[in-house]
């Protein structure tokens, strides 16, 4: 009798176990053919100026699309997503000068990554939030890269990014956003300016942002890592319905809410130096997301 159940035990175990190798066999070829595949995309041609002007304004675009925020002030990257103890792999923010260490990129290199989420190998970068800011203008798109590409080279060199079975096995289920180019149009054609204006439309454009943190529709994701809090909502139906667009920009400047509460870390409001009409564009457009 025990010798039985014991058998039949052996059999259900042994056919759990068997069922979870090929869900992992699956979900380890089907991630592997995804990180390889290679992406053959037109580019546009697009001329990148050397003005003043068009720095200044790369500069802004560079802060409030959250490339300093990732890569740092001077862009030589080294912020751990995901460090050697992370069940998930080890993925480190690039270094993004031309210094040791750091990339080594033509204008059309630029234009590959930022408007398709494609490296150098024509395979997607891993995280690397492409699809949250390959639509913006020509105009800014020219001014952002002719920003890019004359920062003082910074020697620094970045680990090697790998997958572990968690961070693969997530990917499987679409539960992590790891390759960009698949989430991009490829053949989306771009506007040659968006004209600033304190409205909900431009909102909308600027508010791609928020999104990789806060959700596609604003209304708040589970915490990013054990010791982090919860990503609220900030659609009309979060504390931020209550707020008016004061109290909103005056968060972002202070990193205290309306009510009082103090931000964590976690809400970098400090890495977004947007201006208060840009913030009051943002505003007029969560305040609509109902
Ligand atoms: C959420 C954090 C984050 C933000 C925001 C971000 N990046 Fe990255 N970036 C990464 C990570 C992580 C990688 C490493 C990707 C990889 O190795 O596949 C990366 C890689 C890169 C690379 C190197 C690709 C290569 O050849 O390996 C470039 C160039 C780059 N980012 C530019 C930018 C620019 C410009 C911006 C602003 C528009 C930006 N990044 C915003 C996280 C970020
Ligand atoms: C890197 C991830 C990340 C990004 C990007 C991000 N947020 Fe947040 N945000 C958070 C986290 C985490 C919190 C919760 C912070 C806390 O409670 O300490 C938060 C909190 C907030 C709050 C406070 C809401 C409340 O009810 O307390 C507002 C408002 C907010 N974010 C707005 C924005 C806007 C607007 C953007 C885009 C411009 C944005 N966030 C981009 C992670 C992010």
């Amino acid at each position: 009798m025990l010798r039985k159940l014991l058998t039949w035990t052996g059999i259900a175990l042994g056919s759990v176990l068997i069922l979870l190798l090929m869900f992992y066999a699956v979900a380890y070829f089907q991630t592997e053919a995804r990180i390889n595949k290679i992406y053959e995309v037109q580019l546009q041609a697009l001329e990148i100026p050397d003005d003043s002007a068009n720095y200044a304004l790369g500069k802004h675009v560079a802060e409030i699309r959250g490339c300093t925020g990732c890569h740092g002030a001077d862009l030589s990257g080294g912020r751990a997503f995901a460090d050697p103890t992370s069940p998930i792999g080890t993925l480190y923010a690039s270094n993004i000068t031309h210094g040791i260490g750091g990339i080594n990129y033509t204008d059309q290199d630029w234009l590959r990554v930022l408007r398709h989420g494609i490296n150098k190998d024509f395979r997607s970068v891993w995280f690397m939030p492409s699809h949250e800011v390959y639509h913006i203008s020509n105009k800014e798109m020219a001014a952002l890269i002719s920003y890019l590409r004359i920062q003082a080279p910074v020697d620094k060199e970045i680990p090697a990014k790998s997958l572990k079975p968690l961070g693969r096995v997530l990917t499987f289920l679409g539960e992590y956003p790891l390759l960009p180019a698949e989430m991009i149009d490829h053949n989306a054609t771009y506007a040659d300016d968006v004209p600033f204006m304190v409205n909900a439309d431009y909102g909308k454009y600027l508010a791609t942002t928020c999104q990789g943190c806060h959700s596609p529709t604003f209304k708040g994701a589970a915490a990013h890592g054990p010791n982090e809090p919860d990503i609220p909502d900030i659609s009309s139906t979060g504390n931020l319905g209550k707020w008016d667009s004061k109290g909103f920009v005056s968060t972002f400047r202070t990193g205290k809410t309306p009510d009082g509460r103090v931000l964590s870390e976690f809400m970098p409001v400090k890495e977004f130096p947007y201006s208060d009409q840009e913030l009051e564009a943002i505003y007029a457009y969560l305040h609509q997301q109902k």
